[in-house]
């Protein structure tokens, strides 16, 4: 699948070189773009786009894309700094998913890639076993794409129900952060799904 990364940071780079190890043909679409990049505004082939901006810049970067009806990958977390270090800046009755998808309504948004670091993104099968990856969203069609690559770059995929369970992942989110920066654990840890044995 032809993917417009939109940012080429952390997250950007990591869901690029997984994807395109999975066979997919990612694209980082960017402010400054070099050779290999596409500028930011939309791409004309792209099955769908992943948003991987800071969640402050997530309007300006869907206006300049303007995604129209081809699926959005959120893995935006809206973070920061509060008395207590870094957290989320709204969440419970809201989630940064919603908050996007009411500026830009017709938006086909699904919540994914937020849950783990990017350094699990960029090679979950460094993981035993698989890490799990969650995705939330109203739109069936943008939903079956994030889990379909999610499960491509080595994740267990998991459907979290509706866009309002991005609360849950972008807490969620918050917990991998919070154990990664202030429990010790690092960043080279992921959660996973176990079952009981039948
Ligand atoms: N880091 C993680 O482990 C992780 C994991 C899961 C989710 N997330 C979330 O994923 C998002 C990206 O995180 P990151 O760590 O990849 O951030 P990052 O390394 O700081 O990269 C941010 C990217 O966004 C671009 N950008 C910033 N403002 C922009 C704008 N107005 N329009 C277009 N592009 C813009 C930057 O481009 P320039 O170079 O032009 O500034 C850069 O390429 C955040 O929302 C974060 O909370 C992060």
């Amino acid at each position: 699948m032809r993917i417009g990364i939109i940012g080429g940071g952390n997250v950007g780079q990591a869901l690029a070189a997984a994807l395109r190890r999975a066979g997919h043909a990612p694209i980082l679409l960017l402010r400054s773009p070099g050779t290999e990049d596409a500028p930011l505004a939309p791409l004309a082939d792209a099955a769908a786009y992943i948003l991987a901006v800071p969640f402050d810049a997530a309007a300006e970067a869907l206006a300049a894309v303007a995604p129209g009806g081809i699926p959005v990958l959120d893995a935006t977390n809206p973070l920061a700094m509060g008395p207590d270090g870094l957290g989320l800046s709204l969440g419970f009755d809201d989630s940064g998913a919603e908050r996007i998808t009411r500026a830009f309504p017709r938006l086909r948004l699904t919540k994914v890639f937020n849950t783990t670091g990017a350094n699990v993104m960029a090679d979950a099968a460094r993981f035993a076993p698989r890490p799990v990856m969650f995705a939330a969203g109203d739109d069936a069609d943008a939903k079956a794409i994030a889990l379909r690559l999610a499960a491509d770059i080595g994740f267990e995929a998991v459907d979290a129900g509706p866009l309002r369970a991005a609360r849950l992942l972008e807490a969620h989110a918050m917990l991998w952060i919070d154990l990664s920066m202030r429990r010790g654990l690092g960043r080279d840890f992921a959660f996973a799904l176990r079952r009981a044995v039948p």
